[in-house]
């Protein structure tokens, strides 16, 4: 009995924070896709540049001291995080997320509406390999 309530109130609490109920994103849509690239490339590429290859020497950290821009091809980390997570990281930024980070990503919330944001998610996942998008829609279930 008392398992079945730890699980209950699991799914629940996943249930509470996940609003997102159309999670995961796929790269199914050619449309969301393109919507995607075009939201990409007057908000994102100016960091995260061109076929999101990320900042030159991006493990580096720049003169100030903040970090540079991932990639968000695949070859990173960004597929690491579920999808809740990517969704918020791009809405609020690092800065609004975690507690006294000094970061230089803003968030777009102000910008971009959660459709915006899931078509650059899409648009980010069509340059994956396979296997690194399958593993991270699995996390996205
Ligand atoms: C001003 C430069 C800048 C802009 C513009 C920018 N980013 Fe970022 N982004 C960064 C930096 C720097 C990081 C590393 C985390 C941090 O320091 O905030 C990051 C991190 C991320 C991450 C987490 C990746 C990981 O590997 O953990 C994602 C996803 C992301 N950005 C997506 C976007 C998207 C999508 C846009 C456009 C809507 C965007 N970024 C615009 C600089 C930028």
């Amino acid at each position: 009995m008392k398992i079945l309530t730890i699980f209950i109130s699991f799914l629940f609490i996943s249930e509470a924070s996940n609003s997102h109920s159309h999670f995961p994103i796929t790269r199914e849509s050619v449309l969301m896709i393109a919507k995607g690239k075009i939201i990409y490339e007057s908000n994102c590429i100016g960091c995260h540049q061109v076929n999101l290859g990320g900042a030159e020497n991006w493990r580096d950290l720049d003169k100030d001291n903040h970090r540079k821009a991932p990639p968000l091809n695949g070859t990173g980390h960004a597929w690491h995080h579920d999808d809740v997570n990517l969704h918020n990281i791009i809405k609020y930024g690092l800065v609004k997320l975690v507690k006294n980070y000094d970061g230089k990503m803003l968030g777009f919330e102000k910008n971009l509406n959660d459709e915006d944001i899931d078509s650059v998610l899409s648009y980010m996942k069509s340059f994956w390999p396979n296997d690194v998008y399958q593993q991270q829609i699995n996390l996205s279930k």
